[in-house]
């Protein structure tokens, strides 16, 4: 008896292993591991003194300004900034003519210590009740110091909103972190989703610490100051350097890099949610409580609820440590927080998993490993319709280098690993497509790399559910009369 049930559950495991090749070779299967090589500039930061990082003229002129999505929906922004030499004004005025700054929102100053680096003073100014598809110019500062700058609000909520999201991470301050942000502004981005890992300050000790905040606040003000980035905080953030009394986990960050934490009831500004256009955004932190019971872990929960891909069909997760990556760097760091969260990511089907950390760039297929539990189940990741695609774009250039050692073989999963500095972009064109760029910085060229259609996991896929929002849509229109149609037509 016993004899046989064995040979059944060989017979049985064998059948599995022939489905699960398969379906692999099925969804092409064939990983790619990219051979170009780099001539890469060293991985140093940029000198204090360079131009890059230039101070502007003027007592006590605004510096570092940087904007981020300010509400739930799109229509508000948060502008910060930074004064050296006394607080100032933390106004912002604005209006949509660059001859005419009609409106004016107020906002509050901060500043805090590390050891024995004192911040200048930070400014933060909620500006809400915009219109959405509009370009504002903003003023800070005052006199000869005001200075000005202009950003576009993205399109109202609407499941076929076109927008064009950058994805930028792990970028420090080197001639490498400055060649993927020029490129990127060459993209046509309209926000940036930054996946961790910001100035790399905490590589210096000391009073450097804070010195090395600020530059890369003027440094990356060329684009932050004009759309919108969202943060979600890496390692580098946390910045617990015990040895000079600091041990206040993520200080510089966030007094600096504010969050709309509020609008999506997060209790915490290091996790929250935006919806963007068609998107809805999740933003989570690999470095604070997100097992079972924990806010984190409570607040996603909810905020999956809240999420309706009527509204905005496209489900974006952003962490820092990615839970599927192939490299020899940070190997399976990810798994604490895939075994928590991988279940719900599958059943809320996700379509895409956005993290950094390792300094390379790679790209997954749709895989999970939720069968797997201790005690029993596949125990390796297998094809799965429902499933995020996760890529791992930690390819901002800082001062650490690449991540040049991938595992051998490569993993089923991986479908595409270069170690290469870039960006990436991912061009939401209605309800179904998105198209996904991989753009490597090749000596100072922006070359597309890898690149593919991200098909919709709620729309694309179901037949049935277009079927049915076709007869929607027909059935919606004969309901408007005659008259009417007509006119539209016209
Ligand atoms: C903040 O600025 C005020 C006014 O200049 C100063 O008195 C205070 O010491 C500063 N606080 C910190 C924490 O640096
Ligand atoms: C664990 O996996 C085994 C084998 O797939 C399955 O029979 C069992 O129901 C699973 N247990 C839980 C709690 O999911
Ligand atoms: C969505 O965009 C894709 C790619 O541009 C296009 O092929 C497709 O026809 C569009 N679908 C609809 C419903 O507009
Ligand atoms: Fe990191």
């Amino acid at each position: 008896m016993r004899k046989v049930k064995g040979r059944g559950s060989i017979f049985l495991q064998l059948l599995l292993t022939f489905f699960v090749f398969f379906s692999f070779v099925d969804s092409g299967n064939a990983g790619v591991t990219s051979t170009f090589i780099r001539s890469e500039w060293p991985s140093v930061d940029i000198p204090l003194d360079d131009k890059v990082f230039a101070v502007p003229e003027g007592h006590n002129a605004p510096q570092q300004v940087h904007i981020t999505q300010g509400d739930y929906d799109g229509k508000a922004v948060i502008i910060s900034w930074v004064t050296a030499d006394e607080p100032g004004s933390s106004q912002v005025r604005y209006g949509t003519s660059e001859k005419n700054y009609g409106f004016s929102a107020d906002g509050t100053v901060t500043n805090y210590t590390f050891y024995n680096y004192k911040s200048g003073y930070i400014h933060q100014c909620l500006v809400d009740g915009l219109a959405y598809n509009t370009k504002y110019y903003y003023k800070i500062g005052n006199g000869d110091s005001a200075r000005k700058f202009w950003f576009q609000t993205p399109p109202e909520i609407h499941p076929d909103a076109p927008y064009k999201f950058g994805i930028i991470g792990d970028l420090g301050q080197t001639y490498n972190s400055l060649s993927t942000v020029e490129h990127y502004m060459q993209s046509g981005g309209e926000a940036v989703l930054f996946v961790g890992d910001l100035s790399y300050a905490d590589r210096y000790q000391y009073h450097d610490v804070g010195v090395r905040w600020d530059t890369w606040g003027r440094f990356i003000e060329r684009s932050a100051a004009s759309q919108a980035w969202i943060w979600a905080a890496g390692n580098h953030e946390i910045d617990y350097m015990p040895y000079m009394g600091e041990v206040t986990p993520f200080k510089s960050y966030l007094h600096r890099y504010p969050t709309p934490y509020a609008a999506s009831k997060s209790s915490n500004p290091l996790w929250y949610a935006i919806r963007r256009a068609s998107a809805h955004i999740i933003i989570l932190s690999s470095y604070s409580p997100f097992v079972k019971y924990t806010p984190q872990w409570r607040w996603l929960q909810e905020e999956f609820k809240r999420v309706d891909r009527e509204k905005t069909p496209w489900l974006i997760v952003l962490m820092h440590a990615p839970i599927y990556s192939s490299n020899e760097a940070h190997f399976m760091e990810g798994e604490s927080m895939r075994a928590v969260f991988e279940y719900w990511f599958v059943k809320h089907k996700v379509d895409v998993v956005f993290a950094g950390h390792v300094h390379a760039y790679e790209r997954s297929y749709r895989i999970s490993n939720i069968h797997y539990n201790v005690s029993g189940g596949d125990r390796y990741p297998v094809p799965d319709k429902s499933a995020p695609v996760y890529i791992t774009a930690g390819d901002g250039g800082n001062q650490e280098g690449l991540a040049g050692r991938f595992r051998d073989p490569q993993p089923d999963y991986s479908a595409f690993r270069e170690a290469s500095y870039g960006h990436s972009t991912l061009e939401i064109k209605n309800r179904t497509h998105a198209l996904y760029h991989w753009n490597r910085n090749d000596d100072g060229k922006r070359v597309p790399t890898d690149s593919f259609i991200l098909h919709n996991q709620f729309w694309a896929n179901n037949r049935r559910r277009r079927k049915l929002n076709k007869r929607h849509l027909h059935s919606a229109i004969a309901n408007v009369p005659l008259s009417e149609r007509l006119r539209r037509c016209a």
